[in-house]
């Protein structure tokens, strides 16, 4: 059954403000290109469609941090991760980007059908501005503290800590991320896309929906359980997509109006490379088109109610057919982070291994129905003991017996016994297992059962015994060398979406010159007399070395990214008079003794000007007792006296204690008695 359906494939354009991760590419990009690539294998007509997110308020931030215009933001990451992806074999049609003149006009064009057709509810009203900086604050451009559950650091547009979706003038006590300032209320106007309108209308669409993944669907009845609520398509902002009407001067398209119809604009950009400025149409507006949307868990809102209902108010194009989002990717345990360094970047990633392995090993943990977590120590795990242990072992085992034994060229097969036909037919049930998982975007289901097959025939290898039959039976060990030979070619081609590289190399040995195509993958793909061409292992083991190294650069990185988190939190703020109350003075040591049996406490003799303490002080581990005379120091001089170990200590030494755990003197150059505050 060859499949010439037309598909268009979408990923989450993602935002060129910074470099990409695993986290990235887990949620948008590899289960989408795995799709892709199956399907093409299928035969499908795909068009798989991503580019750069170049408006919005994380652009426009980071251009201020860096102190640069937002567009040297945009060029410099929309190459870096344009490349990025090409290097980890996202086969993207098109990679296209916001700035661009054609997605400007296609947007405006988006904006203006709607609001000629009267979409659009235009209302006044208060919103934050900040008089210093002289603008208005959208978005991540305020922060504050979330009204649902009370997060201090919560944005203008969302809390991060609950995920609710807010607006600026719902955060408690908000203040400008740019001044810093306590911003106050203005009047200005925005149009507004009628969602909550429109929810019965979605809500029928949704209806026959009942294959969408339980993740995406759970999360899409919250929203409406919650009733929709309006929201503005315009901003008060100088960086992003003009608004195209009269009165909005000085106002942009919101950068999730204009980002999802990048997606058109760059299939449009697409057509026109191709010399077809009317292929997009095919795509966007033929009915019999499948639209899928890959996205992470944090997209869903856009791409699940507010696209398709900008789509179906505008009329002329397709609705998703399916929107597969993932769940979230944790690196070693933990919630990935930019900010904190706490992150594998794909650049450095490539530095050290190939990207069929990650590519693998992130396939095998994706968070597709829940979080999942990936580490270094399962990478190593995946990459040894299943690509190299089981499919790489088992392809170089027939290859290498073959070159040797069978003069490189495939055998013939003859009277076949039950186990060689076993091994055979498993190729027509695997693929049949791997075909349902894909249809049904169970990417990690796909893997799996297709390393089965890989499996099943190293299986069959070692039971077999070639080695033996070579001289006991000779065409024995031809068909086991037939039958394993075969699988390799199936697992050639039903490998090819998760390992690219790897398995046109594969074929190469194999001498595999048919038709790399889903329906053509049999058990009688070689034939019998071909040449092979044996070579390299397909994938070496991973040392123990390489995954610490990659241990130790990620701990590094988070520790100085983070230089506070070595040290104790912040204790909270005490109020003035309490501080007040202590009494500080500068002093001197004047003698110094152990503490029979304690190793920690010394028993210190303390000018303090008005008078002369005995102190007990823990910190005979620190010092060294003979340099003590003389010592300046700073002590707590009104601690209620306590015993230790049957001494009176008479007040408190001041000591810092560094990152380390050891302790330091604080020590000042005033004479014994200087009161300190
Ligand atoms: N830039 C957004 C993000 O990284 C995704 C935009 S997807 C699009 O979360 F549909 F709006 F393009
Ligand atoms: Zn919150």
């Amino acid at each position: 059954m060859s499949d010439n359906k037309r598909i268009l494939v979408t990923s989450a354009l993602p935002y060129a403000n910074g470099p990409l991760h695993l986290g990235h590419l887990a949620g948008a990009y590899l289960t989408a290109d795995f799709y892709v690539r199956y399907k093409r294998l299928t035969g499908a007509d795909v068009a798989f469609i991503c580019g750069s997110d170049e408006h919005g308020v994380p652009i426009t931030i980071a251009a201020e941090k860096e102190g640069v215009q937002p567009q040297d933001i945009v060029d410099r990451y929309h190459n870096i991760n344009k490349k990025a992806f090409e290097e980890f074999g996202i086969s993207f049609d098109y990679y296209g980007r916001t700035s661009s003149k054609v997605h400007h006009e296609t947007s405006q064009e988006f904006f203006k059908h709607l609001y000629d057709k009267g979409f659009f509810k235009k209302k006044t009203e208060q919103q934050l501005y900040d008089p210093k900086s002289n603008m208005f604050l959208p978005d991540r451009y305020v922060k504050g503290t979330c009204p649902n559950c009370s997060y201090e650091e919560a944005y203008g547009d969302q809390c991060e800590k609950c995920g609710s979706s807010l607006s600026p003038t719902e955060l408690i006590n908000p203040i400008s991320a740019l001044s810093g300032e306590k911003p106050e209320l203005k009047e200005t106007e925005h149009w507004y896309m009628p969602l909550g309108d429109l929810q019965p209308k979605l809500e029928a669409w949704l209806e026959d929906k009942s294959d969408w993944k339980p993740n995406v669907m759970g999360q899409i009845k919250s929203w409406l359980n919650d009733g929709l609520a309006d929201r503005a398509a315009t901003r008060d902002l100088t960086w992003g997509v003009p608004v195209p009407i009269e009165g909005a001067e000085g106002k942009v398209l919101y950068v999730w109006f204009d980002a999802p119809i990048g997606y058109i604009s760059a299939t449009k950009e697409w057509g026109q490379e191709q010399g077809n400025s009317e292929l997009w149409k095919d795509y966007w507006q033929d009915k019999s088109t499948e639209l899928y949307h890959f996205i992470g868990k944090d997209n869903i809102v856009f791409h699940c109610i507010m696209f398709p209902i900008m789509l179906m108010e505008h009329g002329d194009y397709v609705l998703p057919k399916n929107v597969p989002a993932n769940e979230f990717l944790n690196l070693e345990g933990q919630k990935l982070s930019t900010s904190r360094g706490w992150a594998v970047w794909l650049h450095e990633y490539l530095e050290d291994f190939s990207p069929d392995l990650l590519r693998y090993a992130l396939g095998a943990t994706l968070p597709e129905s829940k979080d999942s977590d990936f580490s270094w120590k399962d990478f190593q795990a995946r990459v040894n003991n299943e690509l190299a242990a089981v499919l790489g072992n088992f392809a170089f085992r027939a290859l290498s017996f073959t070159s040797k034994y069978a003069d490189s060229k495939v055998p013939s097969s003859n009277e076949l016994k039950q186990i060689d036909n076993d091994a055979l037919n498993a190729i027509e049930v695997q693929k049949e297992k791997i075909t349902k998982a894909y249809e049904a975007f169970r990417f990690k289901e796909a893997i799996s059962e297709t390393m089965q097959l890989a499996r099943i025939g190293n299986k069959y290898f070692t039971e077999t015994e070639p080695w033996k039959t070579r001289n006991s039976d000779p065409q024995a060990c031809n068909n086991s060398l037939y039958v394993s030979l075969q699988i390799c070619a199936a697992l050639s081609v039903l490998m090819d979406p998760i390992l690219p590289d790897s398995m046109k190399v594969l074929r190469q040995q194999l001498g595999f010159e048919g038709e790399v195509n889903w329906d053509a993958v049999n058990s009688s793909m070689l034939t019998s007399g071909n040449d092979i061409q044996p070579g390299e292992v397909l994938f070496s083991k991973i040392e123990d070395s390489e995954i610490e190294s990659q241990m130790t650069k990620l701990e590094e990185r988070a520790a100085a990214n983070n230089p506070a988190s070595k040290f104790e939190p912040l204790k909270e703020n005490i109020e003035f008079p309490d501080f007040m109350k202590m009494d500080i003075r500068a002093g001197e040591i004047l003698t110094a003794e152990k503490i029979e049996k304690s190793d920690k406490l010394l028993k210190l003799t303390v000018d303090i000007g008005v008078e002369t303490r005995t102190i007990v002080s823990g910190i005979a581990k620190h010092v060294d007792i003979d340099q003590l005379k003389g010592q300046k120091v700073s002590v707590v001089a009104n601690l209620a006296p306590k015993k230790l170990m049957g001494v009176k200590s008479e007040g408190m030494i001041l000591m810092a204690e560094d990152s380390e755990g050891k302790l330091w003197f604080v020590e000042t150059a005033s004479e014994a008695g200087s009161t300190i505050t």
